[in-house]
């Protein structure tokens, strides 16, 4: 990885007393929310890493990607192109808004090109992302296409090696997780945590909790990623979601994508009042909300060890009101 992996990778990995004590199980946190120096990446970085790197060397100049108004993918890729020297260009769906919050204030204050697309679908931003590069490229550009939310192959070894990364700071701790939680947007994440944990034949159950897809759609996008990075590490395996001990759901996403739900405010809160410890209503409050449904429901036992994987997303919570 050259020139970005001098860059500090760990992010803390550490036990939540409070929290424990309250749901009765001992629950850890990986703190990807804290990972480090730019804007709050969360886990953005660890996939842009590599796809950053990949632009580079490719002999890119410019920097293009895509997300909703409020996405932390679209400025996490700004802010890390900026810190590369690279210019960043948002094509983000929706129509400009009135007001700036969350996010979209911070690409503003970095002062990033922001092209308002319309496109609603996945797929409508997928078109407007490429149109916008050809426009460039016109223009004399060398521009490095990055798709919704970074989840292929290449962003998910960021993923597999946080898995590793893991697995030290547990063995230093001397602790075993029997279960993992993490949200799961675009899959990339979890994509990488569920090969990292394959190779290292960890019996530890996975469990995503998918913020916008539907659980078949989201095991498409995760099963993609995984065999493309498999593949990167020429690895010939197709691993199979229904082989392996990974749990995907869809029913804590509510409303939609970014509409707050009663279960995510409720560990929101909780997280905030008894650890001080910030989750996003987007991805991280209903991915936590998931983890205390399987403990309350015993899903989760007694004895069993709880691991919640922090992605961020703190910006993106400034753009509620509360
Ligand atoms: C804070 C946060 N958590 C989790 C995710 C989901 O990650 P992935 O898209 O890799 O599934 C995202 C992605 O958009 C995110 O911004």
């Amino acid at each position: 990885m050259s020139m970005m992996q001098e860059r500090q990778m760990e992010s803390p990995l550490h036990f939540l007393p409070r929290l424990s004590a309250i749901l009765d199980r001992e629950i850890w946190m990986k703190r990807d929310d804290a990972n480090g120096d730019i804007l709050t990446v969360g886990n953005k970085k660890r996939k842009l890493q590599y796809l950053l790197t990949d632009a580079i060397r490719n002999g890119a100049d410019t920097v293009i990607t895509t997300g909703g108004l409020n996405s932390n993918h679209a400025r996490a890729t700004a802010a890390m192109a900026i810190q590369l020297g690279l210019k960043p260009i948002l094509v983000l769906g929706g129509h400009k808004p009135e007001n700036k919050s969350g996010n979209y204030l911070l690409n503003h204050y970095m002062g990033v090109d922001v092209v308002f697309s319309g496109a609603s679908t996945q797929k409508e931003m997928g078109q407007a992302l490429n149109q916008q590069a050809e426009k460039v490229k016109a223009e004399g550009l060398r521009p490095y296409v990055i798709g919704v939310g970074g989840s292929n192959g290449l962003g998910s070894l960021g993923y597999v090696d946080a898995y590793y990364e893991l697995k030290e700071q547990a063995a230093e701790k001397r602790v075993q997780f029997d279960w993992l939680f993490a949200s799961a947007g675009s899959g990339g994440t979890i994509a990488g945590l569920i090969y990292g944990c394959y190779l290292h034949k960890d019996a530890t159950r996975i469990v995503g909790v998918s913020s916008w897809l539907k659980t078949a759609d989201i095991k498409i996008q995760i099963e993609s990623c995984l065999h493309e990075a498999a593949s990167l590490k020429d690895d010939e395996r197709k691993l199979q979601l229904d082989h392996l001990p990974v749990y995907l759901h869809d029913e804590y996403i509510g409303e939609g994508y970014g509409y707050p739900t009663d279960g995510g405010m409720e560990a929101l809160h909780l997280l905030a009042s008894k650890e001080a410890i910030l989750l996003d209503h987007v991805y991280t409050a209903k991915a936590m909300a998931g983890c205390i449904d399987y403990i309350r429901k015993e899903i989760v036992k007694p004895a069993e060890k709880v691991l919640f994987w922090h992605t961020g997303g703190t910006p993106g919570l400034f753009a509620i009101s509360g």
